[in-house]
């Protein structure tokens, strides 16, 4: 199979790239390389003969309908996006811009393509989404996939609405589409902006660990390597015009990982324990959603698959990837507004 998939120089379109090719298919990997972009995550499959990469903005509906034209792929999976919910709160525009627009070119560019082809049946469309476009969630309950939309954030506003674009050219058009909604992600090659990795890198330097509020957000942790084989599964063998919550069945308070993290550290560098006395506790971020929890009934029942790592397996590797790859990390932290608190111009 070839795949068109966007985003891959991120954080988790690189896992993808990476599985999908060890899987024996061909990928196009279209990306324009923001900030968040690192080549070095798909350095391993850069040579490889089933691999092509073009650097391309989703937003250009003319750069975008050539690389359908050239390169015919059989599958699009979607996951190019402005990310970082801080960021969308200083600066929303990039995120209406590359999450709605950008994803309605690629609808587009993907409908005329499919429409030029004669509709083959096989043909998909899968769009990667977020669990946060359900909103937050009190004490009780999990977000299943008739959960209603009630995005909080223009992030996850502008998720909501790539959302529902995707479903409209699925009932209009009738583009064969596949959708999947996931909780947080972590794990090698997450961009040093992200609490993960922050919580690790801040505490092998000796800096306060932030911490925003009282830490008792709660978060459904997700392994990157375990949502990139549900992503695969949901693209070959999700029903058509169907969405999937993906977690991890992992949830943990914010300051409960954070100890985990600090814990794992005192083990793997004894010299500098105890890291939790780095535990600083910041302002709050503003509307920040109190709890996010997957219900993943659907996709372990009809398509077969679970997470393979708990938290505490999926943090250990984690954090002993970073300890192992300082070279790759090291040269993202002078890249604009890593290091800096962000979200705070509400
Ligand atoms: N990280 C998470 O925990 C998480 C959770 C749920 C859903 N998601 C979704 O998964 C997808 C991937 O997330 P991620 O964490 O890997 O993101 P990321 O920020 O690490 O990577 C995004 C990639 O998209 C590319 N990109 C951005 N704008 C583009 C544009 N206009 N044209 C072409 N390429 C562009 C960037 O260069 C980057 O390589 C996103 O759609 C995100 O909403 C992420």
């Amino acid at each position: 199979m070839k795949l068109l998939i966007t985003g891959g120089a991120g954080f988790i379109g690189s896992a993808v790239v990476r599985r999908a090719i060890a899987q024996g298919n061909e990928v196009v990997n279209l990306d324009c390389l923001t900030y968040a972009a690192c080549l070095e995550n798909i350095a391993s499959v850069a040579d490889h003969p089933a691999y092509a990469f073009e650097q391309v903005d989703i937003c250009d509906a003319a750069e975008v309908a050539r690389v359908f034209a050239s390169h015919r792929p059989d599958a699009v999976m979607h996951l190019a996006a402005e990310s970082h919910v801080d960021r969308s709160i200083d600066g929303p525009g990039d995120f209406i811009r590359t999450n709605v627009m950008g994803t309605y070119v690629l609808l587009e560019a993907a409908r005329e393509y499919w429409q030029a082809q004669g509709r083959p049946e096989g043909f998909r469309f899968h769009h990667i989404s977020t669990d946060e476009v359900y909103g937050s969630l009190g004490d009780h309950g999990k977000f299943t996939e008739d959960t209603p939309y009630d995005p909080r954030s223009p992030y996850s506003a502008s998720k909501a609405s790539s959302d529902h674009l995707v479903r409209a050219w699925h009932e209009t058009y009738g583009l064969p589409v596949v959708l999947s909604n996931c909780s947080n992600n972590y794990g090698p090659y997450h961009f040093p902006e992200k609490l993960i990795p922050v919580v690790i890198l801040n505490a092998l330097a000796g800096k306060e660990i932030p911490v925003y509020g009282a830490g008792a957000n709660v978060r459904d942790w997700l392994y990157v390597e375990d949502h990139a084989e549900a992503l695969l599964l949901v693209l070959q063998q999700g029903a058509l015009g169907r969405s999937y919550n993906i977690g991890g069945e992992n949830e943990a308070r914010n300051i409960d990982l954070v100890r985990m993290i600090c814990a794992l550290l005192d083990e793997m560098r004894p010299d500098a324990a105890p890291h939790d006395r780095l535990i600083t506790y910041v302002t709050d971020r503003p509307g920040h959603d109190l709890r996010y929890a997957i219900d993943p009934q659907r996709i372990s029942t009809e398509l077969g698959w679970r997470p393979s790592v708990t938290l505490e397996e999926g943090l250990r590797l984690t954090v002993e990837w970073y300890l192992a790859n300082e070279d790759w990390w090291r040269p993202l932290q002078a890249r604009a507004g890593v290091g800096e608190r962000l979200g705070t111009k509400a």
